[in-house]
């Protein structure tokens, strides 16, 4: 079994979309009884709560229904999981600092390097900004989420 965990800051708009997304592939892949994901905040600010309205209706309009609650990410994740997806350079750093450097702080990695088509660094933060920076977020986390599936099919 490899564990999947997508982190970036609230856990309620990109992390979601890229659990939402992966999972859905993975479902399409007949692979979901190999592959877990699940997906954390660095914040904490939003724990408990259902991801962002205006997130979930824009990945409802592409069939994906949104329904994790935010959690926040914690040391431990460290040891369950052996990817750990973050969004932005931000998130990177946040991560980092909760493990020491070694093996564990190398599970994280920038989940836009799986990216096959768009040429982008982050999956920017949607939360201040307009609708299209919700389906900005789709956008890469959909091709994003193919590459990645691709890699971990390399590994099985
Ligand atoms: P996320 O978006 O990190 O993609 O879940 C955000 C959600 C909430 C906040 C910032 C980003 N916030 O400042 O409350």
């Amino acid at each position: 079994m490899i564990k999947l965990l997508f982190v970036c800051l609230g856990n309620i708009c990109r992390s979601p979309t890229a659990e939402g997304v992966m999972q859905h592939l993975l479902d399409q892949a007949g692979l979901a009884q190999q592959v877990l994901v699940d997906s954390a905040g660095t914040s904490g600010h939003h724990v408990g709560e259902a991801a962002d309205e205006r997130m979930r209706s824009h990945a409802l309009e592409r069939g994906l229904e949104l329904t994790s609650r935010s959690r926040k990410l914690v040391a431990k994740d460290f040891q369950e999981f052996d990817y750990i997806l973050v969004m932005d350079q931000s998130n990177f750093d946040d991560a980092a600092a909760l493990v020491a450097e070694g093996p564990l702080r190398s599970k994280i990695h920038l989940f836009t390097d799986y990216c096959l088509s768009s040429r982008v660094s982050s999956v920017p933060d949607p939360y201040y900004g307009g609708e299209a920076g919700f389906e900005r977020v789709l956008d890469i986390v959909e091709d994003a989420a193919k590459g990645l599936l691709a890699h971990l099919k390399t590994k099985m």
